[in-house]
């Protein structure tokens, strides 16, 4: 039988495998991926953010921040992020490009009434997130629903690559291409 990372179907299959797998294991490498964005500066900045939601149907994944920090005005400004996973059992990496729409408010208050009151603590701070404070504990929180956004991420392209004893294999899938691979050079 064949293994997973020789067929185009089948490093598609892997990758959302791992992002679905990342949405429900705390512990899988997919939980975690690096959320990539532009600065009104254009400059690139990345940050570490918790998969809540991969649907390979609707080629989509979403990602909850505070509407305050900084990476909501990046991508007001630019609304294309890169996703980054390193899954390394499956010795994968998975790099996608992410169209994102911001929802906050009325749009999202049935989420944030099925968020635990755990949860509902991450959103909410003042000063606002990353603005300088006179010591470590100089701010304070308090789940605020106003501060609730949701990231909405249309995937449009997913690049794969696998290192493999004695190949390494690289694929690109685009969403404008019907999720069709193309091989490239790894
Ligand atoms: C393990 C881990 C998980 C995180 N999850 C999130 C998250 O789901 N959403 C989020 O906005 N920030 C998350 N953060 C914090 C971000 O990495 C970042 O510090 C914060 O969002 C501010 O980023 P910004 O200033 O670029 O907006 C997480 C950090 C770590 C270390």
């Amino acid at each position: 039988m064949s293994e997973w990372f020789e067929t185009q179907a089948g490093m598609l299959d892997e990758v959302w495998r791992q992002l679905t797998r990342g949405v429900a294991d705390a512990k899988a490498p997919a939980r975690h991926p690096v959320l990539a964005t532009v600065s009104s500066d254009g400059l690139p900045e990345a940050r570490t953010v918790v998969l809540r939601a991969a649907e390979r149907s609707a080629a989509r994944i979403e990602i909850h921040t505070d509407l305050n920090s900084a990476k909501i005005g990046a991508l007001r400004h630019q609304p294309m992020a890169a996703l980054h996973v390193w899954a390394p059992r499956a010795r994968l990496q998975i790099r996608a490009g992410v169209s994102v729409t911001i929802r906050s408010g009325d749009a999202v208050a049935d989420m944030w009434a099925r968020l635990p009151d755990g949860a509902r603590g991450n959103y909410g701070v003042t000063p606002a997130p990353g603005t300088p404070i006179a010591d470590e504990t100089g701010f304070s929180r308090e789940a605020d629903p106003a501060a609730f956004a949701v990231l909405d991420g249309a995937l449009q392209w997913i690049e794969a690559l696998h290192l493999g004893r004695t190949l390494h294999r690289r694929v690109l899938f685009q969403a404008e291409a019907g999720w069709t691979g193309q091989w490239l050079a790894p």
